[in-house]
């Protein structure tokens, strides 16, 4: 898939050309993944973040915003809950939490994986190499870390540095394989300013960063951010804008699937909100082989309000546990066993 066929597919608004992409995205997908479709635990154990993203719901500036960080033996517990269900691995999920220390998060770390032994996917934003050192010592196994958009631009436009620290996520995801995480990353889809080149761009990258995991959803505004009060911080010819539509997630989802056959693709929350029915599924036909159940206690979830409308709210784990499973189901899929390594990594290892 070169530039011009990316650019193409991106483009395209025809129905039954579509349905071509559909189709071979699923094709890609069963022979290099299979029919499994692997569930990653989501515990979201703090809202607390220091820095003011442009597009984030649970920035720094939202001061109206009720803030948390769970407990070491309520996360753990959430962990035996996973465990319980049989899933393979958790993903534990927060803002950049001061709170969060090396030492902490290196003996809930050992702490989860000496009672559990479930596979540890971290997505705790920009650390310092010495804690995801210390993190990958204790026992994590993967790091998420969305680069959002390739385009610098655009990306310090909607993501401030810190001061004196300049943020350079794709640099932090070469050190993090080198460090012996698998890796994973993502972007949102139609962010104001963002061009059907910036997109074919991101998925380049995903090829040239050789991703273990990949996680892309539509991005949706925040009226309590400065991107989703404004409108834009960044404006391009109506030509080029990128929409924050569902079908064009489905597109990128497909040629991510295309362009890193061995990846573990989610179908994604943010995708999920956009069409609460059968956003899922559809994910899961056209590319993806991963879904995110969320086990964040009932209290804490609406707190975890990145973006508006989040699907999940008001469910508990073992109503979303079972909610997935009818959709895997449903599709003729089946329900994967194990920690669900990524293909991509292990064909390496
Ligand atoms: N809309 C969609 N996705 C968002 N994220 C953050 N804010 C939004 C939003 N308003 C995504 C980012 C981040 C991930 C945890 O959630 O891609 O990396
Ligand atoms: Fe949570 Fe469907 S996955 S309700």
């Amino acid at each position: 898939m070169n530039r011009t066929d990316l650019l193409a597919w991106l483009t395209c608004g025809n129905e039954d050309e579509l349905e071509i992409l559909w189709q071979r995205a699923d094709q890609v997908r069963q022979r290099y993944v299979g029919s499994d479709v692997h569930l990653r635990g989501l515990i979201e154990i703090s809202n607390i973040c220091s820095r003011v993203c442009g597009y984030c719901g649970i920035n720094a500036a939202n001061t109206a915003l009720e803030r948390y960080r769970m407990q070491s033996d309520e996360i753990l517990e959430c962990a035996r809950e996973a465990y319980g269900y049989g899933y393979g691995s958790i993903v534990i999920q927060a803002g950049e939490d001061p709170g969060i220390t090396k030492e902490w998060m290196s003996s809930l770390i050992r702490n989860i994986k000496e009672e559990t032994g479930l596979a540890i996917t971290l997505s705790l934003g920009e650390r310092s190499g010495d804690e995801l050192h210390a993190w990958k010592e204790a026992g994590a196994d993967r790091y998420l870390l969305r680069f959002e958009t390739s385009n610098r631009r655009l990306y310090d436009l909607i993501h401030p540095s810190l001061p004196g620290i300049v943020s350079d996520r794709i640099e932090l995801l070469r050190r993090l394989r080198d460090m012996g995480y698998e890796i994973g990353s993502g972007i949102m889809i139609g962010i104001p300013g963002q061009t059907y080149d910036d997109l074919a761009d991101d998925i380049e990258m995903f090829r040239s960063l050789d991703l273990d995991m990949i996680g892309v959803g539509p991005y949706i505004p925040h009226q309590a951010t400065p991107l989703g009060a404004s409108g834009a911080v960044h404006t391009v010819a109506e030509c080029h804008q990128v929409p924050n539509t569902e079908a064009m997630t489905y597109k990128v989802v497909a040629l991510t699937r295309l362009v890193c056959p061995l990846a573990n693709i989610p179908s994604t929350t943010a995708l999920a909100t956009l069409n609460t029915a059968s956003g899922r599924e559809k994910g899961l036909n056209r590319g993806a082989n991963i879904l995110m159940p969320n086990m964040t206690p009932r209290k804490y979830r609406a707190l975890y309000e990145i973006y508006p409308a989040k699907v999940c709210i008001d469910e508990t784990a073992a109503e979303c546990r079972s909610c997935m499973s009818h959709r895997i189901l449903s599709i003729g899929r089946s329900i994967g066993q194990g920690r669900g390594d990524s293909p991509n990594r292990t064909r390496v290892a």
